[in-house]
């Protein structure tokens, strides 16, 4: 049975023993819940892939206290890593590099580059200090479902498995971190999160940031990822009305003004900020698929900065489908 347990000294030791023993532990990040295995325990890693139901080629991010644990597990750390790390970390930005010799492929889904990142949630550091090690951890949702933004999502999505789940309340970011390639010249985009382009140029320079929706080299960034159950559309605000009245099945509605939605459709309302849009993404589809009906519509946000890309990145994924 998987367990939700307040976080106490006595949680965090069977945490830790957990992750020795090349066991599963499910911890809060700012971004979303990870399932967490020790990077270096093939038994653990292979616990992952089997409990998501994940290909076995779609790489983990290995989760870090700091610069010290990531450079040890990674090759080619230089002094642009140095200025990200020293601005986003911790945080919501994950670094690609070359997988260093001593860490098993698996914690890669067998390529030769490795994914690390150092989360702020305090709950996440404070597991990462006990451990001493490096957590290898994908959201820990189910292969293809939504990410989970607070424990009790997570013991939804794996009521059975043999599971400790640390409580660390609702994530505040909401939305998976970004992914950013260091292996090249010009470093590359993989996955847009709430660290965005510009600030991420501001301290190193031009990115590539171009293809991200269509780029295969992050194997869990292909369509059809981050997807509710029931079948979502997005539509344009100046259409939704009209679009609501013509439709014949039921839906939940996330949209920015509930009172507009008339049964038998139900409104689920959105915040208006970036921000805490995203922070609400996941909880609002989990609890759209919850209400158990045929479709759910998307009141399209507006484009206004950057700080939207994230949450239309998801959006788009999440009404692939439909
Ligand atoms: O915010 C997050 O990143 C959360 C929390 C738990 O840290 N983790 C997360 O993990 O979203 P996951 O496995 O659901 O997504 C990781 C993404 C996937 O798209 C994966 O393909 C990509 O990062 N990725 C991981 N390692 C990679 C690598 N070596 N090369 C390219 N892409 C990689
Ligand atoms: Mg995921």
């Amino acid at each position: 049975m998987a367990t939700v347990a307040e976080a106490t000294d006595a949680v965090f030791d069977e945490a830790c023993a957990r992750l020795r023993g090349g066991g599963l532990v499910a911890f809060p990040t700012e971004t979303v819940y990870g399932l967490g295995a020790d990077t270096f325990s093939s038994r653990g890693l292979e616990a992952v892939y089997a409990l998501k139901g994940r290909p076995a080629d779609n790489p983990l991010i290995a989760h870090v206290s700091g610069t010290l644990v990531a450079r040890n597990i990674t090759i080619g750390w230089d002094e642009r890593c140095d200025r990200l790390a020293e601005r986003f970390w911790p945080g919501p930005l994950t670094i690609v590099l070359d997988r260093a010799a001593n860490v098993p492929p698996e914690a890669a889904g067998g390529r030769d580059s490795l994914a690390v990142r150092a989360p702020r949630h305090p709950l996440a550091r404070r597991l990462l200090e006990a451990f001493g090690g490096a957590i290898s951890a994908p959201s820990a949702n189910r292969s293809g479902h939504v990410s989970p933004t607070s424990a009790s999502h997570v013991a939804a999505d794996f009521p059975e498995a043999d599971l400790l789940i640390l409580q660390g309340g609702p994530c505040t970011v909401g939305i998976e971190s970004t992914v950013l390639d260091m292996r090249e010249k010009t470093p590359r985009l993989l996955r847009p999160g709430s660290v965005t382009v510009s600030e991420i140029e501001a301290s190193i320079g031009p990115i590539d940031a171009r293809g991200v929706a269509s780029q295969s080299d992050s194997p869990g960034t292909t369509a059809a990822h981050y997807a509710p159950e029931t079948p979502a559309e997005l539509v344009e605000p100046e259409q939704l009305a009209a679009h609501l009245d013509n439709l014949e099945e039921r839906a939940a509605v996330l949209c920015f003004d509930v009172q507009a939605v008339r049964a038998p459709h139900h409104g689920i309302e959105m915040p208006q900020g970036a921000g805490d849009y995203g922070a609400h993404l996941y909880e609002a589809l989990r609890r759209a698929d919850a209400v158990g009906v045929d479709r759910i519509v998307i009141e399209m946000p507006p484009q206004t900065n950057q700080m939207w890309d994230a949450v239309l990145d998801r959006l788009a994924r999440a009404c692939t489908g439909a």
